[in-house]
C-alpha cells in the first residue's frame, strides 16, 4: 500500500489528518516516518495523547504521553537525521543479536530502538527497577512513565539533597547490576545520569546495552561499575570495592 494511501486509510477514524498535514506535535516538526509511527501506535490504542516534551537530546526525544486509561506513559523517539547512525550502525553489529543489520539510516535507528526495548524487557522480567517496557514500532519505544503527572523524576546525578540515604540507594543500585547481570545484560552506559530517583531508583537509557556474549562485556562491566562507584564515592558511601569481580563471577 501506498504511504499516502495507508495514512488516509488509518487515519480516517480518528481525524489524523490535520495532525499528519502538520507534522507537528507538542510544538515539535517530526519527520514524516515518525509521524506515522505514532500515529500508528495511536491506531493500535497503545497511546491516546501527546503531552509534553520531557527532554530533548542529541539522539532522541523524551515526550510525556497518556494512553486511553489516563495513565502516564513516556516516549522515547529516536531521531533519525541527527543522529550518528555510523556509530550506532557498528555498535549494533557487534551486538550477536543484531550482526545482520544494513548500514541504513532508518534501518539502524529502528533496530536501535527494538535493541533498547529488548535489553529492557530482559531487565524487567529480571525484576531491575526500570520502567516498564511497553511498545516499540520503528523508532518510537514506549514505557511507563517515572514520576508523577508527566513531570519526570530526577535523575541521581541531578539531586543535591544531603539527606537522602545514598547508601541505601548504592545498596539497591548494586542489587539492580546484580540482578542485571545474572539476567545476561550489560548496560554498558550506566552512571548517575541514567538511573532516575523517585520512590527508588531506576535504571534507564538501555540502547547501548549488550549481552554477556558480547566480545567487550567484561570491559564494559568494569566501567559501570568504576562510574557507579566513583558517584556514590563521592556522596562519602563506604564502596565495595569487589563489586566488579562479585559480577564478573555471574557471568563466567
Ligand atoms: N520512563 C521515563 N519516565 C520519565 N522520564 C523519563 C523516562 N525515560 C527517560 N526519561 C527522561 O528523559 C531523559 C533522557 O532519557 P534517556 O533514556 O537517558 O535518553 P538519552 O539517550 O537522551 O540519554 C531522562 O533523564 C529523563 O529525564
Ligand atoms: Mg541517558
Amino acid at each position: 500500500m501506498a504511504e499516502e494511501e495507508w495514512v488516509y486509510k488509518e487515519s480516517r477514524n480518528i481525524k489524523m489528518e490535520d495532525f499528519l498535514s502538520e507534522r507537528k506535535v507538542e510544538g515539535k516538526v517530526y519527520d514524516k516516518r515518525t509521524l506515522m509511527a505514532i500515529f500508528k501506535l495511536m491506531k493500535r490504542g497503545v497511546i491516546k495523547t501527546l503531552e509534553s516534551t520531557v527532554k530533548e537530546g542529541k539522539e532522541s526525544i523524551v515526550v510525556a504521553a497518556k494512553n486511553k486509561e489516563g495513565e502516564w506513559l513516556a516516549l522515547k523517539i529516536y531521531r533519525v537525521e541527527h543522529c550518528d547512525f555510523k556509530s550506532m550502525w557498528k555498535y549494533l553489529i557487534s551486538d550477536h543479536r543484531f550482526e545482520r543489520i544494513k548500514k541504513d539510516r532508518w534501518h539502524v535507528v529502528t533496530n536501535w530502538a527494538k535493541r533498547e526495548f529488548r535489553n529492557m524487557q530482559i531487565a524487567y522480567e529480571a525484576n531491575v527497577s526500570c520502567p516498564k517496557p511497553i511498545s516499540v514500532y520503528q523508532n518510537v519505544l514506549v514505557m511507563s512513565f517515572i514520576g508523577e503527572d508527566g513531570i519526570p523524576t530526577p535523575t541521581l546525578a541531578q539531586i543535591e539533597e544531603e539527606e537522602l540515604d545514598w547508601e541505601k540507594i548504592y545498596e539497591q543500585v548494586k542489587e539492580e547490576m546484580v540482578k542485571l547481570t545474572k539476567a545476561g545484560i550489560i548496560h554498558t552506559d550506566l552512571s548517575a545520569f541514567n538511573i532516575l530517583y523517585y520512590d527508588k531508583a531506576y535504571i534507564i537509557d538501555f540502547s547501548q546495552g549488550v549481552t554477556n556474549r558480547h566480545p567487550l562485556a567484561l570491559n564494559f562491566l568494569e566501567r559501570d561499575v568504576k562510574n557507579i562507584n566513583e558517584f556514590f564515592k563521592k556522596k562519602n558511601v563506604k564502596i565495595d570495592e569487589n563489586l566488579f569481580d562479585s559480577l564478573k563471577r555471574l557471568i563466567e
